[in-house]
């Protein structure tokens, strides 16, 4: 694994009486994207906001790029790119004015200011509306040139708060790609989400905050395995439930009849488990109408992890 590039100890932040961050402890390595997921007022801005120098922690401490964020903001801020929740665009100005005025302002030439905001225009796929104000462009495409804007100055370390939210599709998987493609080459990436797909696609590894405090981090894959309510939901034909169910139970599953009496609803540990219930209903003479496998939520996690008691005092499995 790469170096550490982000790192926070204890780290605290109080609005007045609000506690916005409760002593959050997290790391991320060269190369590597973070996912930060919760939801609403969970702190995951706080925290992006103090990791990119824009407010003070209360107590506690933090390093970026292995700079310190209370006392060399200046390193940090020309190492970081930041897309903030809400955007930075200029409106007024086209998206290569916007890019060639951020690499001004960080000290390019005209020439290479101008040459960097043509490749981000391509690689963001704004070439076609590059000379337009950009208050005439879509939100994606705002969006697009808020994240190309962040990268004018190859950063070690990205931030992006929510870089997805109103996003269509395929504009995601776009960012997605891009966001890879910068962790593949060596950019640390904290990105925040309250979409457990989105850090499920890209994060190595996530750490969940609730209410100013990490309860659980780890990769995508321990966290499911922690909250285990993958189902596999199945429609048969109305002449079978009680022959479905038998059967189902026979082989260690335990189903339930939803409302519709027809749906059965399974809780399996694994996708495997897929193809053995399919077997399973075969073998016993029924009819499927209908199957899904259903992941975990970021909705589960957070009712696993309180419904168990354990809350913001659970252990976490490792540093994130
Ligand atoms: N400048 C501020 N003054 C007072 N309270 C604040 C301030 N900034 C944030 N808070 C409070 O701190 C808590 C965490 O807010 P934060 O914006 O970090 O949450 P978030 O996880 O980013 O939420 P969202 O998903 O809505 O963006 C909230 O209770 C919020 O009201
Ligand atoms: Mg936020």
């Amino acid at each position: 694994m790469g170096e550490v590039t982000i790192s926070t100890q204890g780290l605290r932040k109080s609005f007045g009486a609000v506690e916005a961050l409760r002593g959050v402890d997290i790391t991320a390595h060269a190369g590597t994207v973070l996912g930060l997921l919760g939801h609403n007022g969970a702190g995951k801005s706080t925290l992006v906001h103090i990791l990119s120098t824009l407010l003070q922690p209360t107590s506690g401490s933090a390093t970026v790029a292995g700079f310190d964020v209370r006392t060399q903001s200046r390193e940090i801020r020309k190492r970081i790119g930041v897309t903030a929740q809400h955007t930075s665009v200029d409106g007024r100005l086209s998206a290569v004015a916007n890019l060639v005025l951020i690499a001004r302002i960080l000290g390019s030439r005209p020439r290479d200011a101008r040459r960097k905001a043509g490749e981000l225009v391509d690689a963001f796929g704004l070439g076609a509306a590059a000379d337009r104000p950009a208050r005439t462009y879509s939100g994606g495409m705002r969006r697009r040139l808020d994240l190309a804007m962040s990268l004018v100055a190859d950063p070690v370390v990205l931030f992006l708060d929510e870089p997805t939210t109103g996003l269509d599709p395929v504009s995601r998987v776009n960012l997605w790609e891009i966001v890879e493609g910068l962790a593949g080459n060596g950019t640390t990436v904290l990105l925040t989400t309250q979409d457990l797909n989105e850090a499920d696609r890209l994060a190595d590894r996530i750490a969940v905050l609730s209410a100013g405090a990490v309860v659980a981090s780890g990769t995508t894959a321990d966290l499911k395995e922690e909250t285990g309510s993958r189902s596999v939901h199945v429609a048969i034909d109305h002449a079978e439930p009680a022959q479905a169910i038998a059967a189902l139970r026979l082989h260690g599953f335990q189903p339930t009849q939803e409302a519709d009496e027809r749906r059965l609803l399974i809780p399996v540990d694994a996708s495997a488990d897929l193809a053995r219930i399919v077997q399973i209903l075969v073998a016993a003479d029924c009819t499927i109408e209908n199957l899904a496998l259903s992941e975990p939520t970021l909705d589960d996690v957070y009712l696993s992890l309180t419904s168990a008691g354990r809350g913001a005092s659970h252990p976490t499995r490792s540093t994130a």
